[in-house]
This record gives C-alpha cells, structure tokens and sequence, in this order.
C-alpha cells in the first residue's frame, strides 16, 4: 500500500482556481501529480453527477476548486456549488462512501502556494484513506456500480427541483455557511433521495 498513489479528479474554476493551478507551475512548486483536471468557467457548473461518474470511472477522490465567498466572477456560482456538495456528501455517506473523498475549496488566482498547500494535504489524505472501496470496507467493483447509478439518480428532475429550492433558500437567508447549507439540502432532498437511492440501489 505504500506506494499507492490516488487517482484525484479536479473540477477548477477558471478564474481562480485553475489559474492558481497554473500559476503555481509557472512558480515551479512541487506538488503531487495525482491530479487530473477539469477546467469549468465557474464551480457553479458543477453538476451532482459529475463527482459520483467521476468515482464511478476509476477516481479514488473528487476536488472541486472555485474562487473565494464573495469574490465569484457570476457572483454567487460558488455558493450554489456549496449546495451541490452538500448533496454530493449525502449522497456518498448513503452509499457507504467516506465523505471525505469529496472535497470542495477556494484559491484566488494569485494563490498558487495555497492550492499547492490544498492539492498536497489531499492527496495524502486520500492516500492514507486507500483505494476506493478499501476505508470503506465495500468490493470496489460493487461501489463503482452504486456510484453510476446514483449519478444517474442525481439528474432526477425533482430531485433537481428540491436542490433549486435549497438554493433559493440560501440566498434568501443569506447564510453561507456549510452546516447550514447542509441542513437545508438535508431538508429538502432527504425524502426523494431516500425514494430514488431506495429504489435504484439494492
Ligand atoms: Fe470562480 Fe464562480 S467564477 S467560482
């Protein structure tokens, strides 16, 4: 297991993070190569089945990149990728899959030693989780086929509904804060999530 070295699937803003991403390379520092990336125009675009395909396929780990709170180039994309996350997370803790896997965060452009400070501690903390399936305690085969399904459970159209409705809550409280936001995925996804991971997993 010591040599073991996670495979991490990036989603990165492109007007902070991945720039960040890319300064750091032109600053030459050195951060582990377990990284492949994809780049977005913001995290708000981040989709809920993006991270569980994303695990479905082969990834040990998911790390999703955006500008800091406040500083959004649409504004508020990065709030409504909290949101996202928040189902992520749920979603993972209801298949048996360490949360932790899932990791959403901020660097600025200028930031290229903070996202190298981020990428790092991950990737030793995935490592130190080991292979998909394996902290879980879950054949891996059998968790990569959990993952596509409840990607495909994470474009139901009610589901979607209800994360919409946990947005407009958000802005409307005006509270960013992730326990929050937590709470109120919780609140208003739970009972269809239960529907369709119910029904679709067995
Ligand atoms: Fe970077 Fe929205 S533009 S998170």
């Amino acid at each position: 297991m010591s040599n073991y070295q996670p495979k991490i699937l990036g989603f990165l803003c492109n007007w902070c993070c991945y720039t960040a991403a890319d300064s750091a390379g032109v600053g030459r520092y050195q951060y582990p190569p377990n990284l492949r990336v994809i780049r977005m125009m913001c995290s708000g675009r981040l989709d809920p089945s993006f991270p569980l395909e994303g695990l479905a396929q082969g990834a040990d780990a998911i790390f999703v990149g955006g500008c800091h709170p406040g500083e959004c180039h649409y504004q508020d994309g990065n709030y409504h990728a909290l949101v996202t996350a928040a189902l992520v997370h749920e979603t993972l803790a209801r298949l048996g899959v360490n949360s932790q896997r899932f990791l959403i965060e901020w660097a600025s452009a200028a930031e290229g030693s903070n996202f190298v400070k981020i990428i790092t501690q991950f990737t030793e903390h995935v490592a130190s989780l080991g292979p998909l399936g394996t902290s879980e305690g879950i054949d891996p085969t059998v968790l990569r086929k959990k993952l596509a399904l409840a990607a495909t459970t994470a474009k139901d159209r009610k589901l979607r509904m209800n994360l919409i409705k946990a947005s407009k809550e958000m802005i409307k409280k005006g509270d960013f804060s992730r326990p929050t936001i937590a709470g109120l995925v919780h609140e208003k996804c739970d009972k269809v999530l239960t529907e369709l991971i119910g029904a679709s997993l067995p």
